[in-house]
């Protein structure tokens, strides 16, 4: 069978086009800290530095004063010499480490000392490169350029990661959106049921002081409570009055397709969706549609149960008018603990209620 792989090829060549390599220009922008207690090789950096065009560096030759400087000035390289009194570079590369483990600022040691165990030990510590005094001005532009472009090139591409993440998420929600619109559009074309159901589960949650992620979890997925509405027919779904007890079986099928089209799905919020679409007509007292009863059904489909009631019964249908806010907040209050979940009809009942019909 033929099968036609994405073109990761092209999105990666597309990915090089946006992302250019750091021009030498942008590397002089770049914030240089030199730390080093003898000021002859501070000053002498800052002469090679300042001749190449650098224009924000910075110096210490107390290393005492490094970690206030690294923190107001926020350096993008750090030349940083070994063999210093009260505090040794080691140190100062330990300390830094470890208050900033991501986005670390790369080192460069600045050495005398030949010794491969002085260099393996600085690397240990996290130094990107050496620079051996005497210093030659060539070797330590070159060095320094190769550095600040890696270190600008990683900024950039994490910058670019954070926003087509953020692409992702937001093309990820409108797809929730419209499959939530798709499920109820035979009886609200609008999708503000779907959108209703899922603020205020989102709220009841809140107030149960239930996790952040699980609010915002289920804000997106209770609008697809109804999803398996798509599986049933007209006839029975538009019906003005009561339904046959066939028609009602047939009717009482959409959690079960709900929870069909929702599952095998590795996103938390489609899974969480999975769980009201099964669940979300349960009976506290095991009255509902599964026999299901108490804490045995999830959280979610208890939250949700009151969240539909509530937007369905205040809301006009084709098959049937609108109920007050008075009368069915008191339809809530009369079945908490037969058809609700009473620590959920308790946090309903903390809501705004005309508010939340709007
Ligand atoms: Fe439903």
């Amino acid at each position: 069978m033929l099968t036609i792989d994405p073109p990761e090829d092209a999105a990666m060549m597309q990915q090089a086009d946006i992302l250019e390599e750091p021009s030498s220009d942008v590397l002089k922008q770049g914030k240089i800290l030199i730390v080093d207690d003898m000021p002859a090789n501070v000053r002498l950096l800052e002469m090679i530095l300042e001749r190449a065009g650098y224009r924000h560096v910075r110096s210490t030759s107390d290393p005492r004063q490094v970690l206030d400087l690294y923190q107001s000035f926020k350096p993008d390289l750090l030349l940083l010499d070994l063999n210093m009194p009260y505090i040794d570079g080691f140190e100062v590369m330990r300390q830094i480490r470890a208050r900033s483990r991501e986005n670390a600022v790369p080192i460069i040691v600045l050495t005398a000392d030949a010794e491969l165990s002085t260099k393996h030990r600085a690397l240990k510590h996290g130094a990107s490169d050496f620079l051996t005094k005497p210093f030659d001005e060539t070797e330590v532009l070159l060095r320094m350029g190769n550095i600040l472009r890696t270190h600008f090139y990683s900024q950039l591409l994490e910058a670019k990661v954070r926003e087509r993440t953020r692409d992702l998420v937001k093309a990820q929600l409108e797809t929730f959106n419209k499959l939530a619109i798709a499920a109820d559009y035979r009886d609200d074309n609008t999708g503000h049921h779907a959108k209703r159901v899922g603020r205020m589960s989102g709220m009841i949650a809140q107030a149960l002081g239930l996790p952040d992620t699980f609010v915002g979890l289920i804000v997106q997925a209770a609008s697809l409570h109804d999803i398996g509405k798509i599986g049933v027919s007209d006839m029975i779904l538009l019906k003005p009055g009561r339904l046959t007890t066939e028609e009602f079986e047939t009717m009482k099928q959409h959690t079960v397709i709900g929870a069909k089209i929702l599952s095998e799905s590795s996103s938390p919020m489609l899974q969480l969706a999975e769980e009201i679409a099964l669940h979300h007509h349960e009976f506290w007292d095991g009255n509902g549609y599964s026999g299901l009863q108490g804490d045995a059904i999830p959280i979610s489909g208890r939250i949700v149960g009151v969240a539909d009631f509530f937007d369905a019964l205040t809301h006009e249908r084709p098959y049937k008018k609108a109920w007050s806010v008075e009368d069915t907040v008191r339809a809530i209050q009369e079945r908490s603990g037969t058809q609700f979940d009473p620590r959920v009809v308790e946090a309903f009942m903390s809501l705004n209620h005309t508010e939340l019909a709007e």
